[in-house]
Formats: structure tokens, C-alpha cells, sequence
């Protein structure tokens, strides 16, 4: 039987949800060589006898997913693995080491820079990194449970570490040395009156981070002990500690934002139940974040300036700094009255907007096009998956 043969004996069962409604991939308007791979079908897998259909015939139909499913579960593992990627730079630095979130020894200049945002911070950047770390790991276990292929991209490793005392030298996913960091979703939390879901946009709370490349971890020793005749080595190394701080509120309201709109494609109440409850954490982590990024400490580092957010200076709401739950909005239509909720909600293309937010947050310089084409495919996969009741 060849691969092709194969695959369409095993895509049917895999397709059938409760038996009703079976989207074909052409349907859903995905590329058969990408459909492929959104199954996690390998070659050798096929070649040995599909992993898919023994599942599909071991299983008991309900524990059947559909291939929607797959496509979007496969999308969040490789989204977890780059969180996880980037999460373990800023503890190996920043965070606390142990058994927990091994790796790297630590960087006290960092830290303490850190540490001016909130005392706890440090505890915060582990158990955020380890929160990362089992959504990674419980979504690629799920996905084998079902006789889907785990995601890996272990292949595009290639990144280099910081150069600094504390970081370990590994090849990474993620570039924090040259970021260029939204933070208008400071001010789109706090507005009433506007909602990107109906194409509203938002100015930047830090306008000069979005408009460079901006480090968020240290790259030498160099740079934590060192200061220029103009800007003294503290307000430097504070500069990349706020930057942090902003950046984690940004990836983290970027996970809060995907789950809620990714679950409406959803179709195995099952597969619902592990969104919403991943999903979940991504907005606690948020609302920490907000609430820290706030305490940023006011500064200028060159072209980088953070200006004042606290309340030690009269602000305007859509920078208040202690207005950290969301302001209530606009929510579906402008007939209804407002709402407090996450915003954006809409599902319509949320895989492919978050990999091109990630990209333009600069995280992905340096990486090669194959990196980006397998990012690619999984976004757009998921993005093809329709809900199936
Ligand atoms: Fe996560
Ligand atoms: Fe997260």
C-alpha cells in the first residue's frame, strides 16, 4: 500500500467525531502536504503500519479527536515549547533555579534590577517558566495518547544564548536580545470605548520599546558592569530589566488572547476542557505581569525612554497604572452595553496572527526561512480547523 493509500484509509477515522460532519482537509481548504503533517504523520510511521489507524481502531470512538483538533493542539505545542524557549532565558538570569525549572545559575546584578518591579519577581519568572514547561509537555502527551505525532522543534535550535555569567550555553528558539516590544495592550485594556475586534488600534504605553531593538536580558558581563560617560551602568541595566517587565506582560496577554479565540474552533468537549484550563493560567500570568509592568522604574537609556506610569504623577486612564483589570468595552456589537473581557476574542486567522505578532515582537531574529515555513504550516492549519458538532 503506498503512503497516499494509507493515509486514506487512516483519515476518515480520525476525522470522525461521534460520526457527523467530517470535514475533508480539501474542505477545509488545507494543503494535502501540510494536512500530512498537521495529522503528525511520518513516514515511518506509515510505512510500519499507521500509528493513526491502530489508534483509531484501538480507541473507542469517543476518544477519537478530529483532525481540527489535532491541527490546533499541534499549533499550541509548538506556541508552548517557543514560551517555554523564552521563559527559561529570563530564569536562568532572573529567576530561581532548582529541581523545578533547572538550568542556569543566575545573574544578582539582573535580578536585583528586576526585583524593582515587584520583591517576588523572581519566584514569579519560575513558576511561570514552569507553568510553560508542563503545557509543552501535557499537550504533546495528549496528542500521542490520541496516535497523533508530538511537536518538536528541537531542529531549529540554532539561536545563540546571552553571553552573560548565569546563562547556559545552548543553542535556542527565541532571540530576548533584540526585541521590539508592543505595549499597546496597556492602553487597550484600558479603554472603553474601543476594541480590536472591531479593528480598533491603540496607542503604545512605552513608544520608544516598540520602535527598536531592545535587549531583555543581559548579552555580556560587559553590559552589567559597565556604564557610558551618558547613561551610568544601573539606569542600563534597569532599562533591560523594565524592558523584561513589559515583555512578559506582552507574551503572556498574547496567550490570553489566543486560547479564548482559539476554543471557539474547538470540537471535542475534551479538547475544550484542556484549552479553556491552559488558557486559563496564560490570563493569570497577565494580570500579574500588568500589574508589575507598572512599576517600572521611570528612565531614559539613550533612545529608550520609559516614562513615568505610576501614580506618583497624575495620568490619564489609558495610562493609570493601577487600573489593571480590564475596563469594560465594547463586546460583539455596539447595541450591547459594555463588557469586561479579554480582548481580541475574534477566532478568524488568531494561529497565523499570533506567530506574526511573536515576529514582530522581534523574538524570531536570526532564524532560518525553515523555521518560519514550519511555524507557518501549523498556523495555518489550525486556522483551517472549523468546530464539528
Ligand atoms: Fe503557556
Ligand atoms: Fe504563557
Amino acid at each position: 500500500m503506498t503512503k497516499e493509500n494509507h493515509v486514506a484509509t487512516a483519515s476518515p477515522e480520525i476525522t470522525q467525531s461521534g460520526g457527523e460532519g467530517a470535514a475533508s482537509p480539501s474542505k477545509n481548504g488545507v494543503k494535502r502536504r501540510s494536512f500530512l503533517k498537521s495529522l503528525g504523520v511520518a513516514g515511518a510511521a506509515l510505512s510500519g503500519g499507521s500509528l493513526l489507524t491502530t489508534a483509531a481502531e484501538a480507541s473507542p470512538r469517543a476518544s477519537i479527536i478530529t483532525v481540527g483538533d489535532v491541527a490546533i493542539l499541534r499549533f499550541l505545542a509548538a506556541a508552548e515549547i517557543l514560551e517555554t524557549d523564552l521563559w527559561q532565558q529570563y530564569n536562568e538570569l532572573g529567576g530561581i533555579q532548582d529541581s523545578e525549572v533547572p538550568g542556569g545559575s543566575g545573574s544578582p546584578a539582573y535580578a536585583a534590577a528586576i526585583s524593582f518591579l515587584d520583591g517576588d519577581m523572581s519566584q514569579y519568572i519560575h513558576d511561570n517558566t514552569e507553568d510553560e514547561m508542563t503545557h509543552e509537555v501535557f499537550i504533546n502527551a495528549y496528542l500521542v495518547s490520541k496516535g497523533a505525532e508530538p511537536v518538536s522543534l528541537d531542529q531549529f535550535r540554532t539561536l545563540p544564548s546571552s553571553q552573560a555569567t548565569g546563562a547556559q550555553q545552548i543553542g535556542r528558539l527565541t532571540n530576548l536580545m533584540q526585541l521590539s516590544v508592543d505595549t499597546s495592550w496597556w492602553t487597550r485594556y484600558r479603554s472603553g470605548t474601543q476594541n480590536p475586534d472591531f479593528g480598533d488600534t491603540f496607542p503604545n504605553a512605552v513608544p520608544t520599546l516598540a520602535g527598536g531593538m531592545f535587549t531583555a536580558i543581559p548579552r555580556n558581563n560587559a553590559e552589567l558592569e559597565i556604564g557610558s560617560t551618558i547613561v551610568p551602568v544601573d539606569t542600563h541595566v534597569q532599562a533591560i530589566a523594565n524592558t523584561a517587565g513589559f515583555h512578559f506582560a506582552f507574551i503572556e496577554q498574547g496567550g490570553t488572547s489566543l486560547y479564548a479565540s482559539i476554543a471557539q474552533r474547538v470540537s471535542s468537549v475534551e479538547v475544550l476542557r484542556i484549552v479553556l484550563s491552559i488558557g486559563g493560567t496564560e490570563i493569570m500570568h497577565f494580570q500579574t505581569w500588568h500589574d508589575k509592568a507598572g512599576n517600572a522604574k521611570p528612565l531614559t537609556d539613550g533612545a529608550l525612554v520609559f516614562p513615568d506610569l505610576t501614580n506618583d504623577i497624575p495620568q490619564p486612564e489609558s495610562l493609570q497604572s493601577n487600573l489593571i483589570m480590564p475596563e469594560p468595552t465594547v463586546f460583539l456589537s455596539k447595541k450591547f452595553p459594555v463588557c469586561s473581557i479579554i480582548r481580541p476574542t475574534a477566532t478568524a486567522g488568531v494561529a497565523t496572527g499570533a506567530v506574526k505578532a511573536l515576529t514582530d515582537d522581534g523574538l524570531f531574529r536570526g532564524q532560518t526561512p525553515d523555521f518560519f515555513e514550519f511555524l507557518g504550516d501549523l498556523a495555518e492549519e489550525a486556522d483551517a480547523a472549523r468546530r464539528e458538532v
